[in-house]
Formats: structure tokens, C-alpha cells, sequence
């Protein structure tokens, strides 16, 4: 696909997940302050890859993305949720992330941290009222369940215990690729899992789809700590050279910047294969897979 074919899948459905995002959070009846710092972290911007990665998923299976915009909107709130406590001094302690102040610099940490759990309930509750009569019980069920243990002590929460217990440290491959597969790679599986799961996608391709989200999972992290030595703060919105004062374990740290950057690629071919073992079309996650080892943000 073109590069003009990316930025034109990316423009609309982007556009589309930043109308509807906004309106879970201005709907709720709760303090002002609390929507306030909910909407100033979720409409900061940010890639929107997880829900582009749900998107072309329930497209590659044939659905309309359009229907599955709840399930991408919980998504990105879990998601920004870990990136405000992640931003947290008591965490990395950053300033600025998606081109903006960190949440608690604008509204001090325990709004932030507040904020943060509201994201992350709120989602669940989105789920399970998505006004969808395409979506059964049993596939909100379905969804629930994956997307609890995508973020929680087993997924991303364990992940970040396990960064964080990683600082200060060399750890060895395997240890850094569970950090990596909990931390980041969980909760970017769930996103096309989602997909599979709300367009009854068969087992065997579920399983084919875990494979290739695995790998993509960790090549998305390897860019990320790529990118934090070699990224620019402007582009990337967030400030680089964040690892390398917190000590942390990453892979350029592990095998060097070269290293790094051949088991980025080593990893998305592998992703590409188990892909290719799925009963779909192919292309638009495809595209995606190519994105996350090229992007420079
Ligand atoms: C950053 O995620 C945090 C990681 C899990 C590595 P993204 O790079 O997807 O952040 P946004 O959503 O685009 O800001
Ligand atoms: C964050 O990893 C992962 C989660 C927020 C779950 P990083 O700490 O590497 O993310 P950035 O670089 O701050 O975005
Ligand atoms: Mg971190
Ligand atoms: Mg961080
Ligand atoms: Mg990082």
C-alpha cells in the first residue's frame, strides 16, 4: 500500500475515534475536575494506534470498523491511563507527553492518579453498555475477560513491576522480553484479539492473530526504546533519553542500538508470517506491521 494509502486509512479513522472519545467522558456525571483531567490526557492527541490495530483487524475480517468504535475508545482509555501514571514521579517522572505537559504538572499527581483509575473503570464500563445489538453477551464477556488480563496483574500492571524492578540492572533476553511482552505488547495484542472477537473470527485464526500481535507487541517496544535514543522530543512529543536516566533495561541496552534495530526487523517478518497464516485480508494490518518499524513518533 502507498504512503498515501496509510495517511488516508489513518486520517478517517483517526477522525472518527477523536469525535466519539471525547463524548464518553463529557456524558458522565462526575466532578468537573476529574472529566477535565480525563479529557486533557485522552485529547492530547497521541497515534491511536491500538484502535487503528482493532480497526484493520475487524476489516480484515470483512466488519464495519464503525462498530467497533466502543471497543477502541476502552482501549485508548486504558491505554492513556498507563501512560499518566507511567509519567508519574513515583514512575519515570516526565514532563511532557503526546506535545503537552504531563498530566500531573497540570493537575498535580493525585488528580492525575484519579484520573487515571477513572480511565481505566470507566473503559470496562463502556464495554458492557456499548449500545451495539450486533454484539452478543458472550462477546462482551469475551471481551472483558482478554481485556482484564491485557492490563492487569498479568499484563501491563505486572509489565510495569517488572520494568521498574529492571531498573538499575542487566537483565537477560528473556527478562527483558517479558517486561516488554507484559508492559507494552498485552494490551496492544488485546486491540486485534478485539477485532477477532467481535467478528466471530474462527480459533485457529485467534491463535494465528496471538502469534503475530506477540510479535508485533515486543517490535513496537523495541521502536519505542529505539526512539527514546534516537527520537527527536518534537516529533515524538515525549522526551527522549527518559530510559537512560532511569536506568532502564531496553533492548539498545542490552545489544546496542544495531542489535536493536535487527531484532525490530527480525520481528516484524515473523509477525508477517504468522499473519499471513490467517483466513483474511491481510493488507491493512500489514501496512500497520510496516508503520511501527518505520515511524519516527
Ligand atoms: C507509548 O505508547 C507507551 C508504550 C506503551 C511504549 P504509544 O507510542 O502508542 O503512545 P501514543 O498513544 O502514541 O501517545
Ligand atoms: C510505558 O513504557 C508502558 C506503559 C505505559 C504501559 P515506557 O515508559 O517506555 O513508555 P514511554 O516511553 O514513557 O512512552
Ligand atoms: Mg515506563
Ligand atoms: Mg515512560
Ligand atoms: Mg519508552
Amino acid at each position: 500500500m502507498s504512503r498515501l494509502t496509510l495517511e488516508s486509512f489513518l486520517k478517517e479513522r483517526k477522525d472518527q475515534l477523536e469525535t466519539k472519545l471525547p463524548e464518553y467522558v463529557v456524558a458522565l456525571d462526575a466532578p468537573s475536575i476529574l472529566k477535565e483531567s480525563m479529557l486533557y490526557s485522552l485529547q492530547a492527541g497521541g497515534k491511536r494506534l491500538r484502535p487503528m490495530l482493532l480497526f484493520a483487524t475487524v476489516e480484515g475480517f470483512g466488519g464495519d470498523y464503525q462498530q467497533s468504535i466502543p471497543v477502541a475508545s476502552a482501549i485508548e482509555m486504558i491505554h492513556t491511563y498507563s501512560l499518566i501514571h507511567d509519567d508519574l514521579p513515583a514512575m519515570d517522572n516526565d514532563d511532557f507527553r503526546r506535545g503537552k505537559l504531563t498530566n500531573h504538572k497540570v493537575f498535580g499527581d493525585a488528580t492525575a492518579i484519579l484520573a487515571g483509575d477513572a480511565l481505566l473503570t470507566y473503559a470496562f464500563e463502556v464495554i458492557v453498555t456499548m449500545n451495539n445489538s450486533e454484539v452478543e453477551p458472550s462477546q462482551k464477556l469475551r471481551l472483558i475477560a482478554e481485556l482484564a488480563k491485557a492490563s492487569g496483574p498479568e499484563g501491563m500492571v505486572g509489565g510495569q513491576v517488572a520494568d521498574m524492578e529492571g531498573e538499575n540492572k542487566s537483565l537477560t533476553l528473556p527478562e527483558l522480553e517479558f517486561i516488554h511482552h507484559h508492559k507494552t505488547g498485552d494490551l496492544l495484542s488485546f486491540a486485534i484479539i478485539a477485532g477477532a472477537i467481535l467478528t466471530k473470527a474462527n480459533d485457529n485464526d485467534v491463535e494465528s492473530l496471538r502469534a503475530f500481535a506477540r510479535y508485533l507487541g515486543l517490535a513496537f517496544q523495541i521502536k519505542d526504546d529505539i526512539l527514546d535514543i534516537e527520537g527527536s522530543q518534537e516529533t515524538l512529543g515525549k522526551p527522549v533519553g527518559s530510559d537512560i536516566t532511569n536506568e532502564k533495561s531496553t533492548y539498545p541496552k542490552l545489544l546496542g542500538l544495531e542489535g536493536a534495530k535487527r531484532k525490530l526487523d527480525d520481528h516484524i517478518l515473523t509477525a508477517k508470517e504468522y499473519l499471513y497464516k490467517v483466513k483474511m485480508k491481510h493488507e491493512k494490518l500489514e501496512m500497520l506491521a510496516d508503520y511501527i518499524m518505520y515511524r519516527d513518533r
